[in-house]
């Protein structure tokens, strides 16, 4: 029932998108684009979601980036694919602090949830990728992750007679890094959320949210500050901050990629949606519960060397602790689509 109302919102939502875009001329997406108009059903309360020109969808592209995705060929020794990390029903993210690669490697970040990735507009904890496309070669390289030569992996693919005719068939060239970098990123924009009751709630329904939940929101928005930083549809304002912390793991955050001394230890404000099935938290996944991060955002963070103002201790009564944390829980997808159960738009049945 809650699922219907949602998706008749977001049909409509994808229909009026669609308007829009053939109105304006928009250049993200082409309705009438070699993608033949497909578009990525928008989750509630978000704008369309952002197609690239150069890398328009088709459902032979999704299909062929989500086999990958899930294809453990493209790591050095054949056990590890994206999926290990980003598993698809805890939203896309692990649930261990950090994640294993080859050989039970451990990197130092927690992988984080890929629902809506297509709207970040920078990658990675500390913001050092700008597009999907780009960002593929890096896991698949690392030595903690999957270890392999990206010039490896696109002969082995190429070697494979299967795969070497789905890419003929949808870019109508070989498995080179063009047609194998798009092929992932095409399926992980199909990668969003239908709505959570959190967005039934502000289309009007009061009753998806539990009292606590409905409490938990007035402390989130009010006296807890947590909208100060995790603003906006997609709970976050895109920057990079440091929220208290104790420096724990010799990460310099940001400061990798700015090379600027105030970015140290400031890591990119996530997303909170579906942060109930993201556990643990933090870049470091340190923390195993929303309870244990209530507290550390009660205590008012544990004064580290450049702690953002805005984190200060909060007094809440263990009951407004828990209102808290049902709210966050309201931030959960009724559903998660991928791959061709996401698309949508002109002619798509
Ligand atoms: C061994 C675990 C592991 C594997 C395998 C892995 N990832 Fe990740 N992924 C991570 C971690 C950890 C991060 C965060 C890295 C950082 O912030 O520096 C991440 C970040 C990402 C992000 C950025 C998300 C965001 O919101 O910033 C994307 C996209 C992504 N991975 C896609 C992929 C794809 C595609 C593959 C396969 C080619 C893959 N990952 C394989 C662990 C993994
Ligand atoms: C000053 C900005 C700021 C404020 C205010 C703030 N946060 Fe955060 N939040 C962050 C940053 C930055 C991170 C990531 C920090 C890191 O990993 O080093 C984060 C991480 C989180 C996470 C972990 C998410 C994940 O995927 O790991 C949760 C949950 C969270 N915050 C909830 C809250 C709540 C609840 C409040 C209000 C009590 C709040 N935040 C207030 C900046 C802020």
């Amino acid at each position: 029932m809650l699922g219907r109302q949602i998706w008749s919102r977001v049909a409509r939502l994808c229909v009026a998108g669609l308007v829009t875009l053939v109105v304006a001329g928009c250049e993200i997406i082409g309705p009438d684009g070699p993608g033949g108009g497909l578009i990525v059903q928008a989750p509630p309360g978000y704008g369309p979601v952002p197609i690239p020109a150069h890398n328009q969808l088709s459902i032979q592209k999704v299909e062929l980036g989500e086999q990958l995705f899930f294809d453990p060929a493209l790591s050095r020794d054949g056990t590890i694919s994206c999926a290990s990390c980003h598993l698809p029903d805890r939203a896309f993210s692990d649930v261990t602090p950090v994640s294993s690669g080859v050989e039970g490697r451990k990197g130092r970040r927690n992988s984080p949830g890929l629902v809506n990735v297509a709207y970040a507009p920078l990658l990675f904890w500390d913001g050092g990728s700008f597009a999907l496309e780009n960002q593929v070669v890096a896991p698949l390289e690392d030595p903690n992750e999957m270890d392999a030569e990206l010039e490896d992996v696109l002969r082995t693919l190429n070697a494979d007679a299967a795969y070497r005719q789905r890419f003929e068939e949808v870019f109508g060239d070989s498995v080179t890094v063009r047609t194998f970098t798009q092929a992932i990123a095409a399926f992980q924009r199909t990668i969003v959320g239908s709505g959570a009751p959190f967005d039934e709630y502000i289309a009007g329904d009061r009753s998806a949210l539990s009292a606590a939940a409905r409490r938990g929101l007035e402390l989130f928005e009010g006296r807890a500050g947590c909208r100060n930083c995790h603003a906006g549809v997609r709970f976050t304002d895109d920057s990079f901050r440091n929220n208290g912390l104790a420096f724990a793991s010799a990460d310099s955050g940001r400061a990798r990629i700015t090379l600027r001394a105030e970015d140290f230890a400031r890591f990119r404000v996530p997303s909170l949606r579906n942060v109930g099935l993201t556990a643990p938290y933090m870049h470091d996944g340190r923390l195993a519960s929303l309870e244990s991060v209530v507290d550390h955002y009660a205590a008012g963070g544990s004064g580290s060397r450049g702690q953002d103002n805005l984190i200060q201790p909060i007094d809440l009564t263990q009951q407004e602790r828990d209102d808290l944390v049902a709210f966050l829980h309201a931030l959960t997808d009724v559903e998660v689509r991928s791959g061709v159960d996401a698309l949508g738009g002109a002619g798509y049945e």
